[in-house]
C-alpha cells in the first residue's frame, strides 16, 4: 500500500471534460455565467435567498464584517479555536477579536466564555463550526440578539452539515464557506457568501467589484475591490456540487468506520457527532502524545497533521485569554487520513498502526 496522505484532492474525468469544453465553448473565463450557475446550485442547496462566490472565505468574512459597518477598532467575537484566518479577517481592516474559549465536546464558542468577554466596543460575533460540529445554534442566535450583535457564522469547514435540518450558515445574519483543496467541495481556491438579508447581499456584491453600481459598468458609487471568482472554478464547483450527495455521504461512512475501529482503544478519544447532522471534515482525534504518534504513523507511511494551535499563543497573537479547553485540544488533537476516496483498508491500517503505537 503507497503512502496514505492526510488529505488529497479528488477530482474524476468529469471536472477535465467539463473544463475541456468550457474552454472550447468561448467562455469569459472570469466571473460571468457559470459563476451565477455556481451560486444558484449553492443557493438552492442550503436553502439561503443570497449566494455571492468569492476568491476565499478569509475575505469572505472580511467582507460579511464590512457590510454589516463593523469598523477599525471594534471588538469582534472570536473562538480560540480556529483557523487563524477567522481572526485575521478582522485585523485586516483594524476590527479586534477577542478571543474566547470553545465547549469540550464541539470545540465551538462557549457562549458563558462569550459572555464575560463582552465590552462596550463588541459589535459582531462569528461562530465557528469546527469540523462541521456545532452548539445549540438557537442559542446562538439568542445571545447576539440579547447583545445586540451581528452574527456571522464561519462554516469554512461545514459545507453539506446541518442544525435541526437546518443547513449551517443560516442561522447567522451572513454564513460563510471555504472551497480551498481539503473542504467537502474543491475549486482550488474559493468561498461563498450566504444570508437572506438583501441588504448584505447587495453590498457584499458592490464590494467585490469594484463598488460598481452594477456588471459591466465603470460607474462606482461606493468603495470596493477586487474579491471575484472564475468561471474556469465555477465549472469545477459546478461538477463538484453534482458529486456533493455522494461525497457527503462518504465522508460520513470513513468518519463512522474510525469510530467503530477506534472506539475502544483506550488512549484514544473522539468528540461526539452526530453524522445525521454533521458532515465531518477532517477525522479528529485526541491522545496524550499527538506528535509521537504522528511521527510513528508518518514512519509507517501514513499522514496526519496537528490540530491548530490556540489562536492566543500563537506567534502573531501572542495575547493572554483564558482558554482551557482551546488549549487542551490543541495540545492532544491530531487529524488522521481524511479523503473523501480514502478506503475502509486503508483505515485498517491507520487503526493498525494506532494500535501498535500503544504497545
Ligand atoms: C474555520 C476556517 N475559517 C476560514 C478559513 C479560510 O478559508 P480560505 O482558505 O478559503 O480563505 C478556513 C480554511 O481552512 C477555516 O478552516
Amino acid at each position: 500500500m503507497g503512502f496514505i496522505p492526510q488529505y488529497e484532492p479528488f477530482f474524476d474525468e468529469s471536472e477535465a471534460k467539463a473544463l475541456y469544453e468550457y474552454m472550447r465553448s468561448g467562455g469569459w473565463v472570469t466571473e460571468f455565467k457559470k459563476t451565477q450557475e455556481f451560486e444558484k446550485l449553492i443557493s438552492e442547496f442550503t436553502g439561503a435567498r443570497h449566494c455571492i462566490v468569492t476568491n476565499n472565505c478569509t475575505i469572505s468574512l472580511t467582507m460579511a464584517l464590512l457590510a454589516a459597518g463593523i469598523k477599525s477598532g471594534d471588538e469582534v467575537l472570536v473562538p480560540d479555536m480556529t483557523m487563524i484566518a477567522t481572526p485575521n479577517s478582522c485585523k485586516i481592516f483594524g476590527a479586534e477579536p477577542v478571543l474566547v474559549d470553545v465547549e469540550p465536546d464541539t470545540l465551538c464558542m462557549d457562549l458563558n466564555s462569550a459572555n464575560s468577554c463582552i465590552t462596550e466596543r463588541t459589535r459582531a460575533l462569528i461562530y465557528v463550526s469546527l469540523h462541521g460540529r456545532c452548539g445549540d445554534m438557537e442559542q446562538v442566535k439568542a445571545f447576539c440578539q440579547s447583545h445586540n450583535l451581528f452574527f456571522l457564522e464561519d462554516a469554512a469547514q461545514a459545507f453539506g452539515s446541518y442544525y435541526s435540518s437546518k443547513h449551517l450558515g443560516r442561522y447567522g445574519d451572513i454564513g460563510t464557506f471555504s472551497f480551498s483543496m481539503p473542504k467537502t467541495i474543491t475549486t482550488g481556491q474559493g468561498g461563498a457568501i450566504i444570508t437572506d438579508n438583501d441588504d448584505y447581499a447587495g453590498k457584499i456584491a458592490r464590494l467585490k467589484d469594484f463598488g460598481r453600481i452594477r456588471g459591466g459598468i465603470d460607474i462606482h458609487d461606493t468603495i470596493g475591490y477586487n474579491f471575484k471568482f472564475t468561471d474556469i472554478q465555477a465549472v469545477i464547483g459546478i461538477e463538484q456540487m453534482r458529486k456533493l450527495a455522494e461525497r457527503i455521504n462518504r465522508k460520513r461512512e470513513i468518519y463512522a468506520l474510525y469510530v467503530q475501529k477506534l472506539h475502544n482503544i483506550e488512549g484514544v478519544r473522539m468528540l461526539p457527532t452526530d453524522l445525521a447532522q454533521t458532515t465531518p471534515w477532517f477525522v479528529d482525534i485526541y491522545v496524550d502524545k499527538p506528535d509521537e504518534m504522528s511521527t510513528w504513523l508518518k514512519e509507517k507511511g501514513i499522514g496526519t497533521r496537528r490540530m491548530y494551535p490556540a489562536v492566543h499563543t500563537q506567534c502573531a497573537y501572542n495575547v493572554s485569554a483564558y482558554c482551557p479547553n482551546a488549549e487542551l485540544a490543541a495540545k492532544q488533537g491530531l487529524w488522521l487520513p481524511s479523503s473523501v476516496q480514502l478506503e475502509e483498508k486503508q483505515i485498517d491500517m491507520v487503526v493498525e498502526n494506532i494500535v501498535e503505537f500503544f504497545k
